[in-house]
């Protein structure tokens, strides 16, 4: 159990670990490509750290020094293993990974935490199914373990994600470096485009077409070239520090360097509309964000504006310090996450204090008008960093919190207290 407790005047600037998406995409393109590529600014996160181990497992060398890692992708390509490649908690993790193994022939085993072992893998199962790789998993929603039987000559397809999603995107574009012809993925939403921006920085063509909301992703077959990452600060461990800086009644803090592409900057809008003083400023690495103590007011959010809805839970409690009534629209997605995280923004919204109910796949919280109406609280993390860092927030610019299972912080940022602990 973590105690954390509300604080005086919080100031100062965080610098968040690197994007949790591009930290896995830099790790597996570099493992897929010949030879050494450097990493600069990689997430020290236990899921990052997963992708890292399989793609050694799988063939590739690693070798640290500070904050640069060098990884070296076998000349003739990655190679099956017989044990088993451990995923742990993470969904980027087991999804991506399966889209790279699907081309490889031979047997491989995905493994990962009661949390991922519930999560839906039919949705990367089918497509790679048709490109000619086979998928087994448990039950009809096929959730891991999973036995993935790979296949040297997958087919390219024309695909329309379902659901949309920046995993099973990405899943699909990957197995598609090695299939015979493109490979076509069409998403009604436009999701995160680390992938393909990825890709393409390392000579992969790629064709990115927006259609409507919407967008055409094409990738030609082709190996990624070793390449020099430099990874962004994570937008999503940034709007923890957002948000705190909003909701405390003392605070001015910035957050430095982080990724701003239109699909991971949603929350900001959103907490702008609220009346936040929330500035963000374009650099050369990202942009600073700096969070002052606000009144905020009720909104109205919808899921497509933060597509793969991360913030969600941390919205929550911005939504529980507003005064009125929030919505959240469409929400389904969120019950797939590390955890329900449907429910689970409903439970804090109410551990806090707040009135906050369902309707179908919408929910709507019934703001305090202040922060320091919180109720003092005690809560579950359930294996989900998101409400680890969530509750956190709440605590701080509260009354203090209570977090059973604060450890699996580490699964996204492991330093967060530290720097929580900084801005006192
Ligand atoms: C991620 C995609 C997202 C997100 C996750 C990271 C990625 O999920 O929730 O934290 O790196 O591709 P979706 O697949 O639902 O977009």
């Amino acid at each position: 159990m973590r105690r954390v407790e509300s604080t005086g005047p919080l100031r100062g600037t965080v610098r968040v670990p690197g994007d949790k998406s591009a930290s896995h995409r830099a790790v597996m393109l570099s493992a897929l490509a010949a030879g050494e590529s450097l990493i600069e600014g990689l997430s020290p996160g236990h899921d990052v750290a997963a992708t890292s181990q399989i793609m050694e497992q799988l063939g590739a060398r690693r070798h640290d020094e500070a904050d640069r890692v060098t990884i070296e992708g076998p000349l003739d390509g990655l190679r099956p293993s017989d044990r088993a490649l451990q995923c742990g908690n993470s969904g980027t993790t087991i999804r991506l990974v399966t889209g790279i193994v699907s081309a490889l022939e031979g047997t491989h085993h995905l493994e990962g935490d009661p949390s991922l072992s519930r999560r839906p893998m039919d949705r990367v199962a089918t497509p790679l199914g048709l490109m000619g790789a086979v998928v087994r998993g448990q039950g009809a929603r096929v959730t891991p373990p999973l036995t993935v039987t790979g296949a040297a000559h997958l087919r390219g397809i024309e695909y329309e994600v379902p659901t949309p999603s920046a995993q099973v995107k990405s899943s699909l574009l990957l197995a598609g470096l090695s299939a015979q012809g493109t490979t076509t993925v069409f998403e009604a939403l436009r999701t995160r485009t680390t992938t393909e921006d990825m890709l393409s920085a390392a000579g992969v063509v790629v064709d990115s077409v927006a259609v409507d909301v919407g967008r055409r992703v094409t990738v030609y077959p082709g190996r990624p070239r070793a390449h020099h990452w430099r990874v962004p600060g994570d937008p999503s461990q940034a709007a923890f520090f957002c948000v705190l800086g909003l909701l405390h009644a003392e605070a001015d803090i910035e957050v430095l360097d982080v990724e701003d592409s239109p699909e991971r900057i949603g929350f900001v809008h959103v907490l702008q509309r609220m009346g936040g003083r929330l500035d963000a400023t374009a650099g050369a690495s990202g942009s600073t964000l700096r969070a002052q103590s606000s009144d905020l007011t009720a909104t109205e959010i919808h899921a497509r504006e933060i597509p793969s809805v991360d913030e969600v839970p941390v919205l929550t409690v911005a939504a529980a310090a507003a005064t009125g009534v929030s919505a959240f629209r469409d929400m389904s997605e969120l019950r797939l996450k590390e955890s329900d995280r449907f429910e689970g923004s409903l439970a804090l919204a109410r551990l806090l204090g707040c009135r906050a109910w369902s309707e179908g796949d919408d929910f709507f919280v019934e703001g305090l008008g202040s922060a320091g109406a919180f109720a003092p609280f005690v809560i579950d993390a359930g294996l989900d960093h998101r409400f680890v860092m969530s509750s956190a927030v709440a605590g701080t610019a509260g009354r203090g919190c209570d977090i059973d299972g604060a450890d699996t912080v580490t699964s996204s940022y492991p330093h967060f207290f530290d720097d929580l602990a900084s801005l006192r």
